[in-house]
Parts: C-alpha cells; structure tokens; sequence
C-alpha cells in the first residue's frame, strides 16, 4: 500500500487525481493540502473539500488550505482553463457553503504541519504527489529536512521538455511558482516530473468520454456520479479546445500523478539533471533538462546530481482502463 499526501488546486484534473486517489486500492490517501494556482486558495480549498464529498470520501479525510500565494512572485489564476471558481460547469458537487464542505475543511493546523504530522506519524514511507504549483512541498522540504527521509518520493504534475502551455516556454504549475519548482528539484530526495510531453499524450477523446458517462453502451441516464465527471470533461474539452485547439479532448494532466505511483510499470522516462529558469525574459518558468549530460551530474538527488526522472511516455490504453474502473 502507497501511503500518499496529496497537495492540489482543483482544477479539473486534479479533481481527477483525487478520485484516483480514492478508488484506487493500492493507495491509502493521508490528506490533501491545497494551494494557490488553477484559482485562488479559499476556492481551491473548498473545490478539494466538495470532491471529497462528491467522490465518496471517507469523514475524517480532510482539507488543509495551504499558501494564498507564490514564494516570490504575485499570484495568478487560470480562469480560461478552469473557470473563475477553478471548477467551472462542473454539475453536482455540493456547494462550497454547505456544511458538509466546510467540515471538510480543517483549520487546527497550517497546511504543512500537517503534512509533517502526516509523515512523522506514517509507518513507513510517504509518497508527496503534487498537482498544482510547488509552493506547499517546497515550503514542506525547507522546514522539515528531518523528515525528507521518510518520504520515499515526490512525484508531481509539471514542467515540459522543449515545450510550455501558459507561456511559449513554461508550463502553468512551473510558471507559478519557479523559485518553488527549483527548491523541490534540489531537495535530495527522489522527484518526478510528470511534464507536458506526457500528459498531452493523455487525452479523453470522445470514445472515453461516452464510456465515462455510460460503460454499458445502453441508452439511458448517467448515474449522478458519472454525469457530474461527464460535465467536468465536457468543460475541460470546450476550454481546451478554444484555447489550444485540442479538437479531440481535453489532457488529463494530474490523474496521471497518482497513476503513477500506483502504476509505474505504465510509463516510461530517464533520469536527468533537471532546473527551472527563473530569469529569462521569455523563458522564466521553462524546466531545463540536461538530456546530453552537458554538466557534470553525480548519481544523487539534489543540488549536484540528476534530481529527476522525467516521464516522457506512457500506454494509454491501459492508464484509461485503470482510470474507469476507479
Ligand atoms: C496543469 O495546470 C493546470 O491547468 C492543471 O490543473 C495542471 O495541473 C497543466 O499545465
Ligand atoms: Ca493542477
């Protein structure tokens, strides 16, 4: 069993990548912490917060709201992707007043702390998996070097190899906060990236999105469930669409995080030497990896070695089986 924390800012497809991490029986899921990114952090809390719900969590799995803000730089949110609330069309999650939500939503510890109670508390390791901007985890690694050794990796959503999507080199959870992604990549402990080059390859094309929303092929409703995941994608597909010109669906991004750790064996990559630009005048939030080993790399983790296995592919085929039968 994958003992997991999960830090996010539903968002979409990290809406997905709490549903995975809930149905899926190789993973125990110990929090979730949520930051600043796809919207701002009151409204990523409660999104996480009514997922819960939504999905079926059990009661005492819980929100802890983390930074309202980058390390160094202003914030920003993503409206044209996720819609001003962070989960825009989405159709049937509680609302974010309602008891049950705010219930969800702890306020006895800061985000962090709780991570740290989280891991020191684990028998055995922890896996941090990350879906939004870095801030809580470098934050987490900064203040609690003593527990890195418990942490047996931290996986996360981000980045792309020679390719960005929220400027012309950086990806959108990079791009806010770089000086964060830089800290997490030069923790010595085991990271991996899953960047664009990956996640593009997941893609809910039509055939997917009926099998979603009806995996009996027979004409009918969708249960309430499968009809609110149904209006989740149509939103994500309609924003990509316009945005990117995705014409056959949206990219599942963060669900392949969590995927992963329950499912390596999926995906392929290489390890390399990887750091984030942080003061380019076009490139600032770009993720460089030395993939012809131009600098000199020692075999560890962190600041003097290759501190990243890069996700570049994956089989689709069998991460979109997984995916509906969770
Ligand atoms: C990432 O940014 C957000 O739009 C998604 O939730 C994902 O984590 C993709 O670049
Ligand atoms: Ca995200």
């Amino acid at each position: 069993i994958h003992k997991v924390w999960l830090d996010c800012d539903p968002g979409h497809d990290d809406a997905t990548a709490i549903l995975l991490a809930l149905h899926t029986s190789s993973i125990e899921l110990l929090g979730i912490s949520t930051v600043h990114g796809n919207t701002d952090a009151t409204h990523t809390a409660l999104n996480a917060a009514r997922c819960l719900h939504a999905w079926g969590a059990p009661p005492n799995l819980r929100v802890y709201a983390g930074a309202a803000k980058p390390l160094l730089r202003a914030p920003r949110y993503d409206p044209e992707i996720h819609g001003a609330d962070g989960l825009g069309g989405v159709v049937g999650l509680p609302s974010p007043e309602a008891s049950e939500v705010r219930a969800r939503i702890a306020v006895d510890q800061p985000a962090i702390e709780a991570i740290a109670r989280a891991v020191r508390e684990a028998e055995g390791k922890v896996v941090v998996v990350a879906s939004g901007p870095l801030t809580n985890v470098a934050l987490f690694v900064s203040a609690y070097p003593e527990l890195l050794e418990k942490i047996e990796q931290i996986v996360f959503m981000g980045g792309g190899i020679g390719i960005g999507n929220r400027s012309p080199g950086a990806e959108w959870n990079i791009l806010c906060d770089p000086e964060a992604a830089q800290i997490v990549l030069d923790a010595p402990i085991k990271t991996v990236m899953m960047p664009l080059n990956v996640t593009h390859k997941a893609i809910v094309t039509s055939a997917l999105q009926a099998r979603l929303r009806n995996p009996s092929g027979e004409p009918g409703p969708a249960s309430p469930l499968r009809h609110t995941l149904a209006t989740l994608v149509t939103f994500f597909a309609d924003t990509y669409r316009s945005t990117f010109g995705f014409e056959s669906g949206p990219p599942l991004h963060d669900a392949l995080t969590i995927a992963y750790v329950a499912h390596p064996e999926f995906f392929e990559g290489t390890r390399w030497r990887v750091d984030v630009e942080r003061a380019g005048v076009y490139t600032a939030g770009e993720t460089i990896a030395d993939v012809y080993g131009y600098r000199a790399c020692d075999d560890t983790w962190g600041p003097g070695g290759k501190n990243c296995f890069v996700v570049m592919d994956l089989r689709n085929d069998e991460f979109f089986e997984y995916l509906l039968q969770a």
